[in-house]
């Protein structure tokens, strides 16, 4: 039988409609536009509004993504949606099959914060290249927005919400995912949290349980500033290294959006000029698991990645988590 290869051939994007300015934070917390932007790159954030769910805000750049790949939500194997923040903490990605009509895919959540988009697409590959699924709806979307607390300066800036797809194929003519590495360190995990807190509720003589709830957002920023300049330029030359190429292949550079100092501190480390490198984060903020493919699909509707174009792209956070993935864009 020949290789299976992968082939990322559609792309799409959501996000909301609500706009919060540097300027308009400044108005809840003690900021200002010029800190958040020379220290993070941010001038806006999109916001959800109170009606709409993480899984309408995925089915719709779902839909996006399959309308591009010229496929139906029929043509549709596997759903893996990649979010942090699912309308339900049984998952969200059966409910955008739903919405989808994606009436033969199964579906299941995927969760590794801001790598999770990444960890996603390398997850959907594995189970292109064993032939079973043709046709795999990859999402990244999070609503982070419920989850900050809108009184800690040194957070609320940094994130926005949104959600980001592809579609990639099972194809026997190449495989167009180049190379890839990941890795975690749970040494690490208390630098970045959306942690569980309860109290404990005696039941019966002799038995607890713990009740409670999610707590917003914590962040150890200078600590995971330190990791992702040190782990993302290693983690991308591995997946450099897996696909046989240098860094003098790569067509574009896309990083989770999180900071405009990363990104270019990476881009220099790496040796990438500035005219390869996709940011958007200006305009979106840090939308998680929907960064990178929000980029990836602004730049190709813009026409600046074009097919057979090489871009690597590495998320990293949470966890902590990192991972690369090299493809070669189109069918
Ligand atoms: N406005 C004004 N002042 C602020 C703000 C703000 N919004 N936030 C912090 N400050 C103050 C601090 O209190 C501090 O004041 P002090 O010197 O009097 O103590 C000063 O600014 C400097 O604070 P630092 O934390 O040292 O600022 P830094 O330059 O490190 O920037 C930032 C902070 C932007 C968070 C940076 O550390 C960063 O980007 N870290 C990485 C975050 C990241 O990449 N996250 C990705 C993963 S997200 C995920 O996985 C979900």
């Amino acid at each position: 039988m020949k290789a299976i290869g992968v082939s990322i051939i559609g792309c799409g994007s959501a996000v909301p409609e609500q706009v919060m300015t540097n300027d308009d934070l400044s108005l809840l917390v003690e900021t200002s536009d010029e800190w958040i932007r020379t220290r993070t790159g941010i001038s806006k954030r999109h916001l959800a509004s109170t009606d709409l769910s993480l899984s309408e805000l995925s089915a719709q750049a779902g839909t996006q993504a399959i309308a591009m790949a010229q496929l139906t939500p029929g043509d549709i194997d596997l759903i893996i949606l990649a979010t942090s923040t699912a309308d339900d903490l049984f998952g969200s990605a059966a409910k955008v099959q739903a919405i989808l009509q994606a009436n033969r895919a199964v579906a299941f959540d995927l969760t590794a914060a801001c790598s999770g988009f990444v960890f996603a697409l390398i997850t959907a590959s594995q189970f292109l290249r064993t032939g079973v699924y043709k046709n795999v709806l990859v999402i990244g979307a999070d609503i982070l927005s419920r989850w900050v607390d809108w009184s800690d300066r040194t957070t609320c800036v940094l994130f926005g919400d949104g959600a980001g797809a592809v579609v990639c194929q099972g194809i026997t003519e190449e495989d167009n995912l180049l190379g890839f590495a990941m890795y975690s360190d749970g040494k690490q995990h208390d630098a970045l949290n959306l942690g569980y807190h309860g109290t404990d509720k005696g039941l019966k003589e002799g038995i607890k349980v713990n009740q409670g709830t999610y707590q917003p957002i914590t962040m150890k920023g200078r600590d995971v500033y330190r990791f992702a300049v040190e782990k993302v330029p290693e983690v991308i030359e591995k997946a450099l290294f897996n696909a046989q190429l240098t860094t003098d292949d790569i067509d574009w550079l896309i990083l989770h959006q999180a900071n405009q100092r990363i990104i270019d501190s990476v881009a220099k480390r790496l040796k990438i000029p500035g005219e390869k490198v996709i940011a958007n984060l200006d305009e979106y903020g840090n939308t998680s698991a929907a960064s990178i493919p929000l980029a990836l699909d602004e730049a190709v509707r813009q026409g600046k990645i074009k097919p057979g174009d090489i871009v690597a792209s590495s998320g990293f956070g949470a966890g902590l988590t990192w991972g690369a993935a090299v493809f070669r864009w189109g069918s």
